[in-house]
């Protein structure tokens, strides 16, 4: 099925701290005014914001599209570089390569991108090093 219900885009902005976290909470607001089953709210909230948050403090600067069919979530999460040289450790708990900054707003765990993987039905990591990351994440109604 791809009848589209809704679509949403974002811009997300490197280094913005300040506004780190609005895609995702705009994401959720629309789905809560949708009458989206809760649980699946909580499933797209966290991949979202995740996704969004690695956008502000590991990229360039890129977007978040957010697509409603009748039957799943679509979120994809693009930036424009630098990309990730190995995507395979870059989804183990724990590896990060966070700066200090960033971890001192709390960011760095390497916790985003298993979660993402653990909140998802499907999920595609598209990234080399020096090219762009594009991340698509699909959760279903079911
Ligand atoms: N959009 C991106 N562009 C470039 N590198 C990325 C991107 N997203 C993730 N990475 C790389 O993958 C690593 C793991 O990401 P992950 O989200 O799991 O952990 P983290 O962001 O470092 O910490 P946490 O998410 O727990 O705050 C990052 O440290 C970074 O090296
Ligand atoms: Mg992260």
């Amino acid at each position: 099925m791809s009848n589209e219900i809704l679509k949403l885009h974002y811009d997300i902005a490197t280094g913005d701290y300040l506004k780190a976290g609005e895609a995702s909470s705009n994401i959720k607001k629309a789905l809560m005014q949708l009458g989206v089953d809760n649980k699946i709210i909580r499933r797209v909230c966290v991949a979202s914001y995740e996704a969004e948050i690695n956008i502000v403090i590991h990229s360039l600067g890129g977007y978040m599209d957010m697509n409603i069919y009748e039957d799943r979530i679509e979120i994809v999460a693009a930036d424009v570089g630098p990309g990730i040289s190995d995507v395979a450790l870059a989804m183990t708990v724990g590896y990060s390569t966070a700066t200090q900054g960033a971890r001192e707003m709390g960011f760095g765990a390497g916790m985003g991108l298993p979660n993402i993987k653990n909140n998802c039905d499907e999920l595609t990591v598209d990234s080399s090093a020096g090219g762009s990351t594009t991340i698509t994440m699909k959760i279903y109604f079911k």
